[in-house]
């Protein structure tokens, strides 16, 4: 790095970049990669916040020397013990012996089982601050986003809140670290996708942190993953608050589960007919070849949900089985849903995506159409039928778009 980045007054963007894993948590993909953010505060007493993931130490601990030299940390804050933080732990209190891990009960919980660390505890709680000198650190307790010990710490002279994974996007920072130079776009989606992927389960505890927040005045919000916030965070808050209570926009999801085609052909049917009926925002994905995490953001995204299924083996197609499995775990609510699909002989696939949606408590816009074999005059009409309920519903909830 040829210049280190302050976001204000002696407060250091200490961000990485990941350009090479693949999965994040070995799951969600990292197509354009992520940024592990740490930061540093450097007043009369020095204080890190959180690191950063363990492949990326060495670029980590040679950026805090070119900006404190031989100094020494006095407080490691752990704002969340997951490893993409926590994996430079080790090596700060190796460098720093007499170095004060500041945490609640559940980090030193993590950070024992984790790397059976169980010495320089320094137990905070709800309020408690620590002084830096001018610099002043106050903690607040916000459990479950999306780990039990995580907690959020927010400095009162600069006014930065370090957040943790709330706020966090996937996508390296190209050059741009604050919202001002970036192309925003890109990141709303890989934030919703971060979101939908890692936060969304934890929605009402994310609705609870938020209220904690209203009141404390934010100059800056730093996420432990992507851009920094500085000039659009009344925005960003209300966006992520919108996201944690299931607002969506208006448009439509629709993704299919279909070895030969049939269902397919009934997505593009159904697709068509929303145009027509003035839907702007229609997206078709083949739930074989679009990962789950691209899905999830999807339907978190908008609030008309279409899913298909061929039969399969008496059930539902798999890939499609999966992502109906992991809309029950992460609890979304609040979606018009259609379903739809082709069998041979006993309608298994829409079957099983009627009781799933009866377990949900969704209710469904329309009967749901389901064809043997290719798609023909009745299931086409029922499709049509679809559609237009769907259509009717969205212009209803969204009358001025
Ligand atoms: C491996 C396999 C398993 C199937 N299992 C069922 C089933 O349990 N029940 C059924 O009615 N049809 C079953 N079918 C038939 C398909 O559901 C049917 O051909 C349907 O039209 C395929 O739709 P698609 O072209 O969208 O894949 C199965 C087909 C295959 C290849
Ligand atoms: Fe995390
Ligand atoms: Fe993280």
């Amino acid at each position: 790095m040829y210049n280190s980045i302050q976001l204000n007054d002696n407060i250091y963007w200490l961000g990485v970049n990941d350009r090479k894993t693949h999965l994040f948590e070995n799951l969600w993909p990292l197509d354009n990669g992520v940024s592990y953010n740490s930061y540093l505060v450097v007043d009369e007493k020095v204080a890190l916040i959180d690191t950063v993931e363990k492949s990326k130490i060495d670029e980590f601990l040679s950026r805090i020397e070119e900006i404190i030299g031989k100094r020494k940390i006095d407080y490691l804050i752990i704002n969340h013990m997951e490893p993409d933080h926590s994996g430079g732990i080790k090596e700060i209190l190796k460098l720093h012996p007499d170095i004060k891990i500041v945490g609640n009960k559940m980090t030193f919980v993590l950070l024992t089982g984790l790397y059976n660390i169980t010495t320089n505890h320094l137990l905070i709680a709800e309020g408690d601050t620590i002084s830096l000198g001018e610099h002043q650190l106050q903690f607040f307790m916000t459990p479950w986003l999306h780990w039990p010990e995580t907690m959020m710490t927010y400095e009162q002279h600069t006014k930065v809140l370090f957040t943790g994974d709330a706020f966090g996007s996937f996508g390296t920072l190209n050059g741009g670290i604050f919202d001002d130079e970036l192309n925003m776009n890109f990141y709303i989606d890989e934030m919703r996708r971060y979101y939908s992927n890692i936060v969304a389960k934890y929605s009402k505890m994310v609705v609870k942190a938020m209220e904690k927040l209203q009141g404390l005045e934010i100059k800056f919000l730093a996420s432990t993953h992507g851009p920094i916030w500085r000039s659009h965070i009344d925005w960003v808050l209300k966006l992520y608050t919108s996201w944690a209570s299931y607002q969506a926009e208006k448009g439509v999801v629709i993704v299919f589960g279909s070895m030969y085609g049939n269902t397919e052909q009934m997505a593009d049917i159904i697709a068509r007919r929303l145009s027509e009926k003035g839907i702007r925002d229609i997206k078709i994905y083949d739930a074989s070849r679009r990962h789950l995490s691209y899905l999830l953001s999807e339907i978190w995204h908008y609030k008309g949900l279409i899913l298909g299924s061929s039969a399969y083996n008496g059930g539902v197609f798999p890939p499609i089985e999966n992502l109906t499995r992991k809309l029950e775990d992460i609890e979304i609510k609040d979606r018009l849903l259609g379903t739809f699909g082709s069998s041979g002989w006993n309608k298994a696939g829409v079957k099983g995506l009627n009781k799933w949606a009866e377990e949900m408590k969704w209710e469904l816009v329309a009967t749901s159409p389901e064809t043997k074999g290719a798609p023909e005059k009745n299931s086409i009409e029922q499709c049509i039928q679809m559609a237009d309920a769907m259509a009717e519903r969205l212009h209803e909830l969204y009358p001025e778009i």
